[in-house]
């Protein structure tokens, strides 16, 4: 008998879509109980075409749902000292409750040192070392957004997490090891690959959920995938022809019983999340006043 099903296509824009409306219900909920309107700053250095985009992108988000958008456009040569002040006044802004600093910077800023300057409760992006270590000690924080999408893609696919296997290809601090946390929070036995994993194809075929996050066209191919597995692609290639994600999409889809499409499948989730946490933000109590 030949296997004729083919895997379940996991649609994130759907997905994404719904997170918004219930993002912008809950801005205009807030704002009818005399609240403040949600506000993300944004800030952007030097002219790097792709953080160009994906910044505009998350601008645009914020302005459908009724988030207040607060853009900075800061020249390539800035100063640490000039950028580390933008993002203290940024911290001590009212009406900013998430702040959001577009990596990758220009080399002569070291990324580590800036992200750490952001304050954690407005830390939307989940980066700083305070979120970070919440999400290694399993506490509440605010996550980066894409494992975060990751997880809500899981959950709306029903897969069944706690038990399971899941291999994250990846371990990049803004994607794969987040995600390790998360999956482990939802009680699956995790594994974490990399560029030195021995037997790839080997751990990744005794996944039942599977999740590529490396930035390497098609390289996960139906070979290196359970029958039956879900199967989730972050990656985003530029080729020839056209964006393609680290999933051999057309093969895996034979294998699997469920799979996100690239593009549509995890990258409209990532800026749904980012509204979503901007939220979640603006609703925590205020800290104590310092004296
Ligand atoms: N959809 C979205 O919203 C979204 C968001 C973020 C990123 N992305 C995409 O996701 C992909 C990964 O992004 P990233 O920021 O996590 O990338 P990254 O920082 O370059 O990390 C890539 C990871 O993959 C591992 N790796 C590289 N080659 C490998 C191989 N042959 N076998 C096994 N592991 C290998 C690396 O291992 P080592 O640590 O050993 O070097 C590293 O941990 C990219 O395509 C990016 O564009 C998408």
């Amino acid at each position: 008998l030949s296997r004729v099903a083919r895997a379940d296509i996991i649609d994130g824009a759907a997905l994404a879509a719904r997170v918004r409306e219930r993002v912008a219900a809950e801005v205009s909920q807030l704002a009818s109980r005399g609240g403040v309107a949600p506000g993300l700053a944004t800030v952007l250095v030097g002219e790097d075409e792709a953080s160009q985009v994906y910044v505009r992108r998350k601008r645009e988000a914020c302005e459908q749902v009724g988030i207040r958008s607060f853009d900075h456009d800061v020249a390539a040569d800035v100063t640490p000292e000039e950028l580390a002040e933008l993002l203290s006044r940024l911290n001590g802004d009212e009406g900013v409750h998430g702040l959001l600093l577009q990596l990758p910077l220009p080399p002569e800023l070291d990324q580590d040192e800036m992200t750490a300057l952001i304050s954690p409760r407005k830390d939307v992006d989940g980066l700083t070392p305070v979120n970070a270590g919440l999400l290694m000690h399993g506490r509440p924080g605010l996550v980066p957004c894409t494992p975060a999408g990751v997880i809500e893609l899981l959950h709306h696919a029903g897969t069944e997490l706690a038990g399971a296997h899941a291999v994250v290809l990846g371990r990049s601090i803004l994607v794969g090891r987040p995600l390790a946390a998360l999956l482990l929070g939802e009680n699956a036995t995790v594994t974490t690959c990399h560029s030195q994993t021995r037997d790839l194809a080997g751990v990744c075929r005794s996944a039942d959920v599977l999740v590529a996050a490396v930035g390497s066209p098609k390289m996960v191919g139906a070979d290196m995938v359970k029958e039956g597995a879900t199967v989730i692609d972050v990656g985003i290639n530029r080729t020839d022809e056209g964006l393609v994600g680290d999933v051999d999409f057309d093969a895996v889809s034979e294998r699997a019983r469920a799979i996100t499409p690239v593009p549509g499948g995890v990258g409209p989730m990532t800026i749904a999340m980012l509204l979503a946490q901007t939220v979640a933000a603006a609703r925590l109590p205020r800290p104590p006043a310092q004296g």
